[in-house]
């Protein structure tokens, strides 16, 4: 069952298209992110949904009642969606308790006294900040208060969660960290939950699925596995990690199951094959991706094997990240990055050939108009 769908959602600011025909269905219990470069219309998505702005076009549902149709001129008040809501300001108040600011939805409904104690030490608990009860708000760490923030949301048990950036003022341990949290809270109430990020790295390690948007529209949605590993195109492909994007035309194409087609490719100056989605006509350009962490440096001599793309070059330079060595290889074809053993046998100048499995080159319809 579907909690949320967006229908041809649009929203337009004067003659800008912040949103533009955004089709999308959560499902119930389904953790959805939006994930795009700021600007692309997340928030302005997420905040149609919770209904503190209108959509200029299309419909949506939550639980199966329409909460907003433009065409109709319907329009359901925020207060009226159930939805629980979490931004990236904690929106703590400072003159309260922790208790008081998780009671305060309840006490907006008109909870009784009683009522307000139980959902209150039951959301709490929760965020284990069940001890932290009767302190004041501005007392506690931003770990703290952002799961301050995040009770709140949940005591009164809404159907849908919705979540702006609710990490990005922490620092980057504490992130992954109440990342981790948040998920695996969400997963024990079983709570549907559409997030907004523009870290990549989130929104994977969080997402059942991943919405991947530019310029108000989207431009992928699948798991987060797929969209790393299939990207339909060129700047889904280049959104994720630093990949190596390739120019090269199409010789032939071969269907290997439902989701993937063989093709043979010839780029500048060297010559392989590669996957991509969709049958790809001969002579038609593709964009060929290569991610680091898929390229492998080898000894310019290095056997060929088959089912193998080579490239060959010089070493330009190499960056010590700690886990992996950052090395840039000068090609004919351009640099090559790749993410190489951190003490590897290499240095810079040395003649070498990078090697890349064939399964691991994914290539994509060239869209020559977006830079990578
Ligand atoms: N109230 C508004 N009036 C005019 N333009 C707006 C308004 N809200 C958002 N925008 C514009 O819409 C685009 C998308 O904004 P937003 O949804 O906040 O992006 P994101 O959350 O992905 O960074 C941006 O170009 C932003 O400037
Ligand atoms: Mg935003």
């Amino acid at each position: 069952m579907s909690n949320v769908v967006l229908e041809k959602v649009s929203r337009v600011f004067g003659d800008f298209v912040a949103v533009d025909g955004v089709d999308l269905r959560v499902s119930e219990g389904e953790f959805v992110t939006l994930l795009g470069p700021s600007g692309c219309g997340k928030t302005t998505t997420l905040r149609m949904v919770a209904g503190l702005e209108q959509n200029t076009g299309g419909r949506i549902s939550i639980g199966n009642e329409v909460v907003s149709d433009a065409g109709r001129g319907l329009f359901v008040p925020s207060e009226r969606r159930r939805l629980g809501m979490v931004f990236q300001s904690y929106a703590i108040w400072p003159h309260m308790t922790v208790f008081e600011n998780v009671a305060y939805p309840l006490r907006v409904r008109r909870k009784s006294t009683a009522e307000i104690g139980d959902l209150v030490g039951k959301a709490l608990r929760l965020v284990e900040m069940e001890s932290f009860a009767e302190r004041p708000a501005p007392a506690l760490s931003g770990g703290q208060q952002q799961r301050v923030a995040i009770a709140r949301a949940l005591v009164f048990e809404p159907k849908v969660l919705l979540l702006d950036e609710p990490l990005s003022n922490l620092d980057a341990k504490l992130r992954l960290q109440m990342g981790d949290e948040f998920r695996s809270i969400q997963k024990r109430l079983g709570m549907t939950s559409l997030y907004v990020t523009h870290d990549q790295a989130e929104a994977m390690a969080l997402s059942d699925r991943v919405v991947v948007m530019d310029r108000g529209r989207i431009q992928q949605i699948g798991a987060p596995e797929e969209i790393y590993r299939y990207p339909a195109n060129r700047v889904v492909a280049a959104f994720f990690g630093t990949p190596n994007l390739l120019e090269a035309s199409v010789e032939a194409c071969a269907r290997i199951d439902d989701r993937r087609v063989r093709l043979d490719v010839v780029g500048k100056g060297w010559r392989g094959a590669c996957e991509s989605a969709s049958e790809i006509r001969p002579g038609q350009a593709v964009t060929v991706m290569v991610r680091p962490e898929d390229a492998r440096i080898a000894p310019p001599d290095a056997a060929h094997r088959d089912h193998e793309l080579r490239w060959s070059g010089q070493i330009a330079h190499t960056i010590f990240r700690g886990p992996t060595r950052s090395v840039v290889v000068q090609t004919g074809d351009g640099r090559l990055n790749v993410d190489a053993p951190s003490f590897g046998d290499f240095a810079v100048g040395d003649n070498v050939t990078v090697v890349v499995p064939q399964t691991s080159a994914w290539a994509v319809p060239e869209q020559a108009s977006i830079a990578s």
